[in-house]
């Protein structure tokens, strides 16, 4: 499996590194691992001890240098080797590094070559940031690649049957949909009218529980696998300026080809006060509850389903909801396709002396 490699992804909520911990990911068939330096900065340096092969999560973080649990090798953020037990330092014995930057209440990762980790390009989830917003966060694994996900955040048509007692309701396929191409956003929208929401979704969205209410529900994707779904709603008629906007993170990164990180989150205005904090947390819990047993079961299923196939190469229905999805996934592979030309450009100035 391809991925892009020169862009941001999230490796984790910044919540996640507390000071002296080590945090372990998989990230794109990449071990990992973070941690916060002396300064308290987040570092991000390959899992893998290069002496033997050690999981460095097994070993332990004294003053910001990762100590080795094998034969007690010492790196710093670096990743260079600063501490040998047994005699001098070994100078080639390095750690691979990545850039990481806190950033939205999130831990943004580049997995390209560092020098074109720009961290102006970090994807803008403002809304997201402590000091404007109550944030509630979570989190889920999910056995299924991140194309399934970003199809499934993608095309908001399936809330009417696979969650109609929670996030959807029989209007949705009543109500309006577009998407369209912005630059480097996809954007998916929906307006569902006249529809009664379960008294959590009427809460977070600011209207009258057990009235009809207008819902409008509009998805941002950006590459590689960073969403955002901007729901809000009003009292039936009423216009949208009226209303509450709530915003959504759903942040995906690959495991393995086969398997996701799913950061998902929900922001309420710091204005609002102990209510706003009270909603983060309670909304977060109330949407991880379809997140988790109606979507994870039915990605995972599709995935077995594929047999060992990627999207890509595996034939697909067509319904007017997948293409938003579609220009998604073609726009990623646009990226991966360049990617790989790229590097066999490269190879083809390898010096023979190195290339034999
Ligand atoms: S494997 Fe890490 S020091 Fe030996
Ligand atoms: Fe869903």
């Amino acid at each position: 499996m391809s991925y892009i490699r020169s862009a941001w992804y999230v490796a984790g909520w910044d919540t996640e590194i507390a000071q002296r911990a080590i945090l372990e990911r998989r990230l794109l068939d990449e071990n990992v691992v973070m941690f916060r330096d002396e300064g308290g900065a987040p570092r991000a340096v390959s899992g893998v001890c290069p002496h033997r092969y050690a999981s460095l999560a097994m070993g332990r973080l004294d003053n910001g240098v990762l100590h080795c649990a094998y034969h007690g090798l010492g790196f710093d953020g670096g990743g260079a080797c600063v501490h040998n037990p047994f005699g001098a330092v070994p100078k080639t014995m390095r750690l691979k590094t990545y850039p990481v930057v806190e950033r939205h209440s999130a831990l943004w990762i580049w997995m390209g070559e560092a020098d074109g980790a720009d961290p102006a390009a970090i994807p803008d989830f403002a809304f997201n940031d402590p000091a404007a917003s109550w944030v509630g966060k979570g989190y889920l694994n999910v056995k299924a690649s991140y194309e399934l996900e970003i199809e499934n955040i993608l095309d908001l048509s399936h809330i009417q049957f696979l969650h109609p007692t929670t996030l959807g309701s029989g209007e949705v396929a009543n109500g309006t949909y577009e998407w369209k191409q912005d630059g480097e956003f996809i954007w998916s929208n929906r307006t569902v009218f006249g529809e009664v929401m379960v008294p959590e979704l009427a809460q977070a969205m600011g209207v009258p529980v057990g009235e009809k209410a207008d819902r409008w529900i509009n998805v941002r994707w950006q590459a590689p696998s960073n969403l955002v779904i901007f729901a809000g709603a009003v009292p039936a008629g009423r216009p949208q300026a009226e209303g509450r906007e709530t915003p959504t993170a759903h942040l995906f990164t690959p495991e393995t080809a086969t398997s996701s990180h799913y950061w998902f989150s929900i922001a309420f205005p710091r204005a609002m006060g102990p209510q706003g904090e009270e909603l983060a947390n309670r909304e977060v819990e109330f949407l991880k509850v379809p997140f988790e047993t109606d979507d994870l079961p039915m990605l995972e299923q599709q995935q077995c389903n594929l047999g060992g196939k990627t999207l890509r190469e595996t034939s697909l229905g067509w319904l007017p909801g997948d293409a938003a999805g579609a220009r998604a996934r073609n726009m990623i592979y646009a990226r991966i396709d360049a990617e790989a030309e790229s590097a066999a450009s490269a190879g083809d100035h390898m010096p023979a002396s190195i290339g034999a």
